[in-house]
């Protein structure tokens, strides 16, 4: 026991002094390894509280406890590449009063960076740097930080240049906004300013934080936020059929897809063009697929791949399945905003479109009937280690590729590794 309670001191020292994470992980290791069912707490209150050295410690434990219950708040990133329906999934957590979402915080580290002299690529060490740090400081709900970000550069904390703010309700609700407006255009036009120092205080009264980004390359790159324990962080994988991805950036990224339109209409590969555009795409996300699959240490009750189809099939199903991994609870309005934007038709501030119809290929398999059969096996070569390692069917005819009524998504029940 006295042992214990000296450990316990400890680490309130260490704690207190902002000691790095790692030495107060070790130190938490060390002080809970010999008396398990013994918590601080409870040394605190059998003591002589006279003693105003132990009092002084057993306040800050308090203080610590109540921090730990911080714990208990979930810190979710939604991780995507663009065109797999992560804005869609977003909303599932966007929708829940008690989430503080954000939508693509990173764009403006990103922005900042491809527009530097120095001209970081996505990709390169330092940006996903940035990004990390970004996140860091978002998840503690500290917006200054945010604010290097932001150009032109807030004046007093205050800015109305967020990209997408109308895409958070948290962001456009009060005390952000005088009241809640749902809808994105309205958002950025009906609510004031951003006020930053308002954001952090906003921030720290929800329960838990989400955040969606497209931007970092692979899992890999969340090492180091996964490992600090005071994050808690929790991971949700979104993955696309690789054809699927490529059918909605041909028809979403006009000019930058450009040759690739070509080559659908023509069917035959134009000489100049970029297949990188989609060969990295598919290797980032075997690569992230192979890791979180793999199941490393680290990844342990953190990690959940969902494919786009599986959600587009039943998506009220799969957001409980999410909700579930992430120890959140149900919540009625939630599962009613799914089912009222679920019906096949497109929502204009959602901008994706779903169905729950289980003939799942009427929507989330509709890139079918626009990609043609030499573009897809030419996908089918180089990413071919992707679709068997998410249950994507090749075809090789357009009698295969057009007939919807059999799906090229092979069922398959990825686990999430709890
Ligand atoms: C990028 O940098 C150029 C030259 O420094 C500047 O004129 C331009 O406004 C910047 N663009 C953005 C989007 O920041
Ligand atoms: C921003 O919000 C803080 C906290 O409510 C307030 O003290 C400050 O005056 C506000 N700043 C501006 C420029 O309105
Ligand atoms: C979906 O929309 C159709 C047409 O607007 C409507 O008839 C149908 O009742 C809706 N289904 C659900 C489940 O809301
Ligand atoms: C993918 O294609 C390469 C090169 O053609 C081949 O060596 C490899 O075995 C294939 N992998 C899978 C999983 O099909
Ligand atoms: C599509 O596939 C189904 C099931 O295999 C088959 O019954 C049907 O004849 C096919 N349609 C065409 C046009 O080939």
């Amino acid at each position: 026991m006295m042992e214990c309670s000296w450990k316990a001191v400890l680490l309130l020292v260490f704690a207190s002094l902002g000691i790095q994470y790692s030495a107060i992980k070790s130190l938490r290791k060390a002080y809970e390894a010999p008396c398990p069912s013994m918590t601080v707490q409870n040394q605190c209150l059998q003591r002589d509280m006279k003693d105003t050295a132990t009092r002084l410690l057993c306040e800050e434990f308090n203080k610590l406890h109540a921090s730990a219950s911080q714990h208990n708040r979930k810190h979710i990133i939604i991780f995507a590449t663009t065109r797999t329906g992560s804005s869609f999934l977003g909303q599932i957590f966007n929708q829940n009063p008690d989430i503080f979402y954000l939508f693509e915080p990173l764009y403006h580290v990103q922005k900042t960076f491809s527009n530097s002299s120095s001209r970081m690529q996505v990709g390169s060490g330092s940006l996903v740097g940035a990004f990390r740090d970004l996140l860091q400081n978002l998840y503690n709900c500290d917006f200054y930080f945010f604010e290097n970000y932001i150009s032109p550069a807030p004046k007093n904390h205050v800015t109305s240049t967020i990209f997408r703010r109308g895409s958070s309700n948290a962001l456009c609700s009060p005390p952000l906004c005088d009241k809640i407006q749902r809808r994105e255009h309205i958002c950025s036009r009906k609510c004031r300013p951003l006020n930053f120092t308002l954001v952090s205080e906003s921030c720290k009264t929800y329960k838990h934080i989400a955040i969606k980004t497209v931007r970092i390359p692979k899992i890999s790159d969340l090492r180091t936020l996964v490992e600090d324990p005071r994050l808690n962080l929790k991971i949700i994988h979104l993955v696309r059929d690789p054809r699927g991805i490529l059918a909605s950036r041909i028809s979403t990224f006009i000019d930058l897809y450009q040759p690739w339109k070509i080559w659908n209409s023509i069917g035959r590969k134009p000489r100049n063009i970029d297949l990188t555009q989609i060969t990295s795409t598919c290797a980032d996300l075997s690569s992230s697929v192979e890791t979180g699959l793999s199941r490393p240490p680290w990844l342990k009750g953190r990690y959940m791949l969902v494919r786009y189809e599986d959600i587009a099939m039943d998506p009220v199903k799969k957001a409980k399945e999410m909700y579930d991994f992430l120890g959140l609870e149900w919540r009625e309005d939630v599962q009613m905003w799914i089912e009222q934007n679920t019906n096949g038709s497109i929502v204009p501030s959602v901008n994706f479109k779903y169905s729950t119809s289980r003939n799942s290929a009427e929507t989330s398999e509709n890139w079918r009937l626009h990609l043609c059969l030499d573009i897809v096996q030419k996908l089918q070569e180089l990413c071919n280690v992707t679709f068997s390692l998410l249950g994507y069917k090749m075809v090789d005819s357009v009698l295969q590729l057009k007939n919807l009524s059999n799906s090229l998504v092979e069922p398959r029940i990825f686990f999430p590794f709890t």
